[in-house]
């Protein structure tokens, strides 16, 4: 009997939705600053007190010398929490396959070095990126690290991020050889960035497997909302570099986004992140504010009707742009 099956390990509840938070520590990308705090921690409780208790973190997270802040910040922000679902938060972080990180040990030691952070126990533990594209040598110590972290009962659970179906699957034997299961598998998944699903076909294999799926960058970054447009309205930065390249592009999705909710009485955001919910995913959308996270709560609740799904389906897939996948996403 292996160890994981000796251990006692409590299950871990996924919400219909989560809250991701890249941008919770991250200047460069998404314009963080610690003033911003004190409505971070509201959104955290709203979220929280509306079923969405799953937040996403990773110790990479945050900028320069803020690196780790947004786990710092979950920490922070889970202990002063006391309501409704409390006990159903789930804090799942991503450890960094860093190319100095080539041992079992360095996962632990940075999976301690998270919980430090976050003052309590990481609940789930994903292995950021995989290292197949470049440093097929490096993964097998890393996934096995991750392994070590469950069956020492230092984690809840494990998942994995931007893997595709081939990779998922080898790495899944590996993992049920030790009898450690893989919670879910994270991946960007939206309207803009369908190419996981339609193409590396991972919904089904994650279903045969028994993996959720979570979706990331769910809102396209933003973009997904409706509120940029090339000519007045660009975020600073990257962000904002991208988006102008992408925005002539995907007009026609953001105008059907549009009549769906006009029609629905919903917000754009609302109808992207019901559509991945729709289609079996657990949407993780990163909000800044109060109003937002607001707003993407009422995502929850309701649900598009086939015919809309399809037609946001059909022109998501013949957009002229598509958002850019992630470098580390393997096949
Ligand atoms: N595994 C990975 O490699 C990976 C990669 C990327 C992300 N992730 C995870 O996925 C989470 C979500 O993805 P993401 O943050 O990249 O992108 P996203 O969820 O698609 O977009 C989030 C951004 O959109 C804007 N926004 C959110 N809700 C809004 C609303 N209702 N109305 C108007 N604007 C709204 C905010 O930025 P502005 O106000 O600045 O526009 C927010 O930061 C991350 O936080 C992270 O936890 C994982």
């Amino acid at each position: 009997m292996g160890l994981a099956q000796t251990q006692n390990h409590q299950p871990i509840t996924f919400p219909l939705m989560g809250c991701g938070t890249w941008a919770w520590g991250n200047r460069l990308l998404w314009g963080y600053d610690q003033s911003m705090d004190r409505q971070l921690q509201e959104v955290f409780n709203l979220c929280v007190a509306n079923g969405v208790t799953l937040f996403d973190s990773g110790d990479s997270y945050g900028t320069g010398k803020l690196q780790g802040r947004s786990e710092t910040l979950l920490g922070q922000f889970y202990r002063d929490y006391q309501g409704i679902n409390q006990n159903n938060i789930c804090l799942a972080t991503k450890l960094a396959a860093y190319p100095w990180r080539l041992t079992r040990q360095s996962m632990i030691s940075a999976c301690q070095a998270s919980a430090k952070r976050l003052g309590k126990k990481v609940d789930l533990v994903q292995m950021h990126w995989s290292t197949a594209n470049y440093a097929p040598w490096q993964e097998r110590a890393l996934l096995g690290g991750l392994g070590d972290l469950y069956q020492q009962g230092q984690v809840k659970g494990v998942g994995l991020s931007n893997y595709g179906s081939k990779r998922l699957k080898q790495v899944y034997q590996i993992f049920s050889d030790r009898h450690i299961p893989i919670l879910s598998l994270q991946v960007q998944y939206s309207l803009l960035s369908t190419y996981p699903v339609t193409e590396l076909g991972l919904k089904e294999v994650c279903d045969e497997l028994g993996i959720k799926l979570i979706a990331y960058s769910p809102l396209g970054l933003g973009l997904l909302t409706g509120k940029y447009d090339e000519k007045n309205a660009l975020p600073k930065g990257v962000r904002g570099i991208l988006f102008k390249r992408l925005l002539p592009g995907i007009r026609p999705l953001l105008q059907c986004l549009e009549a769906v909710a006009q029609h629905r009485e919903k917000t754009m955001a609302q109808v992207a992140l019901n559509w991945c919910i729709c289609k079996g995913t657990i949407p993780i959308p990163g909000a800044k504010t109060l109003v937002q996270a607001q707003d993407n709560i009422g995502a929850l609740g309701w649900r598009l009707d086939e015919g809309e799904i399809e037609e946001l389906d059909r022109v998501a897939a013949n957009l002229e742009r598509k958002m850019v996948q992630n470098i580390f996403q393997t096949r």
